[in-house]
């Protein structure tokens, strides 16, 4: 999410504010003397030597990733050409390392899209298309809360492709799962200037609307030539808002501080909210991830003893009462003075079957209880499985859950509540390279009735503080995370950090305003990977920013001029084990005038590191989820809050945006969309 959450108090969105009062070293500290130690090590990987992992119980030597010195690019003397509707191709110094052949699109900012060259797009669906049949066609001025729950949502993000049939490698037909993650009411109806306005001013219909606009969405798909079209006779199409029945399941299912008046059980709740990423299992289920909840709960707790109780869990999720949606207004559970502890039930990792549209979603809450960004899934060598999710917000963790049972290929029921057990853990980064995980389970030291913590229920709703006490190390804003799985590595998007709280004068990326992306190996065992170990390497993979100006980025040198970014938010791996990394990198947080995009690049070999940009975004929006069919010839793509932005204290608004993508016709706002992007040829993407 973008500038929609402004907050004055943090100088940027709420996942800038850093709440987090651990004075653990963060990330900043570790990986500056990590950095020093590094020179040296580079050294040792030069004379051919591997490095053993340091007290790695049975540790084998893992070689080191082989990270490009990198050199920064002169300035460029030229400037840039105007930004075209086709792709500029750019020129790269030398023979092309990388496996990565596309002639890369130009940075730049306008209205609309731009694919690299050769490769075509098209608009699958957008805000407000319909998923059932016999609707009219869309027109904002007619929405309603009805209408909404049977159209598109709001601001896709995370998207997974499904095939159908289930377990097939259809690349033809699947089903689209989409995160809806927030409504933007300024840019969904007339009249209304701002958030704050919209806090004002929004009817009990309009709030409706909004709650509509909220969760996920599956769609049927399938390739018609060579563009994508949804069906929306599909029996699989449905919505899951924020008033969807989903049950609770796991260590706080049923506790005393699950329950509200709604639901004297506390383990049934309505709802989904701020759905940002997310990830799916083996089994073909769907996960997506709840960010930044918070931010809709208003007023003041009234009952003294519950506001006692929840004072820590509240303020260390920086939930304050002051919201940015008219929801509490309207709607008793959104007011803490009436159901104060309606947050409790938000914040979790939700799962659900995508191939059976009558399923109930289950909230399941082993996996703790955070700003989740997303929850990526991987199995480790011996088939039990790996959820790895990130809190985004300025200073959180990283976390990593491990089932107690494996997965069972051949018994999907047996797979049904694997989620529900197993140990929930927090990653400390230590400056010799190594990470380590640390379990969070109630009864070990800090983590018990002395803390607070009365049993696993209190560790997993109050996980913030859980990994506070365990000593977990503070992280420039943990996004996505994905896995390589040839490899057992994985890649962690940090996406900024616009103001630490503790300059620090040798590091050079005190602020860093640019993020940067780092990697986790796991540790090998007879040609798998082990990624239930206690402890796993770590290292930079690339530092973002423009490597022509002093800022410390660091990327293969042979980065083009167009190939560096900014912000990295969401990420995918390609069946070659190529990262394509999505950007969220607001012109106000960075101060470039750079639109958004998609940049790819090898994760091994001599291209590593060396991103090249294949896509491009409108004006105002960030570029969210992405998502490859299995055969890797369409790349589905999430653009988020098209025409989102204030240029010269001017905020773009449904009454004069500042792009009309991406129908452009009058009188329609942008809409938020997903677009599939296939190469002209029908050959695989990035080759
Ligand atoms: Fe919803 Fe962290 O982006
Ligand atoms: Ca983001
Ligand atoms: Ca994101
Ligand atoms: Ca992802």
């Amino acid at each position: 999410m973008s500038l929609f959450h402004e907050r004055p108090e943090c100088g940027g969105e709420p996942n800038e504010c850093r709440i987090n009062p651990s004075s653990a070293a963060d990330l900043a500290t570790v990986m500056e003397r990590r950095l020093d130690r590094r020179t040296w090590l580079r050294g040792a990987i030069a004379a051919g030597t591997t490095i053993a992992v340091a007290g790695l119980a049975g540790a084998e030597e893992l070689p080191l990733p082989q990270i490009p010195d990198a050199t920064p690019r002169k300035p460029k003397p030229a400037p840039q050409p105007a930004p075209a509707p086709e792709a500029t191709p750019s020129s790269l110094a030398g023979p092309n390392p990388s496996t990565l052949t596309f002639a890369e699109v130009s940075h730049g900012l306008d209205q609309d899209i731009h694919v690299a060259h050769h490769y075509q797009s098209n608009v699958v669906i957008s805000w407000g298309d319909a998923i059932v049949p016999g609707l009219p066609e869309f027109e904002p001025a007619k929405l309603t809360a009805k209408t909404q729950e049977q159209r598109f949502g709001y601001n896709n993000d995370f998207i997974a492709y499904m095939p159908l049939p289930r377990g097939s490698q259809n690349s033809e037909r699947g089903l689209l799962c989409v995160n809806h993650e927030y409504s933007i009411a300024y840019l969904m109806w007339p009249g209304i200037k701002d958030k704050q306005d919209a806090v004002k001013k929004l009817t009990r219909e309009q709030v409706e609307t909004e709650l509509a606009a909220h969760g996920h969405a599956v769609v049927e798909v399938r390739r018609d030539q060579g563009f994508w079209i949804i069906d929306v006779n599909s029996p699989y199409n449905r919505r899951l808002t924020a008033e969807t029945p989903m049950h609770v399941s796991g260590p706080a299912a049923g506790h005393a501080r699950m329950k509200t008046k709604a639901d004297p059980t506390g383990k049934l709740v309505l709802g989904t909210l701020n759905n940002c990423a997310g990830g799916f299992t083996p089994w073909g289920t769907v996960l997506t991830a709840e960010e930044n909840f918070d931010t809709c709960f208003g007023g003041k707790i009234a009952d003294p003893k519950i506001a006692k109780r929840e004072q820590l869990n509240y303020a260390r999720l920086g939930l304050s009462g002051v919201t940015d949606y008219a929801w509490s207004r309207h709607i008793e559970r959104f007011d803490l003075a009436k159901e104060p502890l309606e947050p409790n039930r938000f914040g979790w990792i939700v799962e659900y079957d995508p191939y059976d549209p009558k399923s109930t979603p289950i909230k399941r809450t082993a996996l703790g209880r955070c700003k989740h960004e997303g929850a990526t899934v991987t199995l480790s060598h011996d088939n039990r499985v790996v959820v790895y999710t990130g809190d985004d917000s300025r200073g959180e963790y990283l976390y990593r859950f491990v089932s107690d049972k494996p997965y069972q290929p051949q018994d999907r029921e047996a797979n049904r509540d694997l989620l529900d057990h197993g140990t929930l853990s927090v990653a400390r980064f230590e400056d010799d390279g190594r990470l380590v995980w640390l379990p969070l389970v109630h009864g070990r030291e800090k983590l018990g009735k002395k803390e607070g913590f009365q049993s696993q229920a209190d560790i997993v709703i109050e996980v913030r503080r859980a990994g506070d006490n365990v000593g977990a190390t503070p992280l420039d804003r943990p996004e996505d995370v994905e896995v390589h799985a040839a490899s057992g590595r994985v890649f962690v998007m940090l996406t900024n950090n616009s103001a630490r709280v503790k300059p620090n004068e040798t590091n050079p990326r005190i602020k860093n305003l640019n993020g940067h992306i780092l990697e986790l190996q796991a540790p090998a065992v007879n040609g798998k990977f082990d990624h239930t170990a206690d402890v796993f390497r770590w290292d930079i993979f690339l530092l973002a920013g423009d490597p022509s100006k002093n800022e410390g980025a660091k990327y293969h040198p042979q980065t083009s001029a167009n190939g560096w970014l900014t912000c990295p938010d969401n990420a995918a791996i390609d069946a070659q084990g190529r990262l394509w990394i999505s950007t969220d990198g607001s012109p106000k947080v960075t101060k470039n005038k750079l639109a958004d995009g998609i940049y790819a690049t090898d994760t091994v070999g001599p291209g590593r590191a060396l991103t090249k940009m294949f896509f491009r975004a409108p004006t105002g929006a960030e570029v969210t989820g992405t998502a490859f069919t299995p055969d890797g010839t369409t790349l589905f793509v999430s653009i988020q809050h098209p025409g989102d932005e204030e240029t010269d204290g001017v905020r773009s608004t449904y009454d004069a945006p500042s792009t009309r993508w991406p129908d452009f016709k009058p009188g329609m706002p942008p809409r938020p969309s997903v677009v599939a992007i296939r190469r002209q040829d029908g050959g695989l993407i990035g080759t």
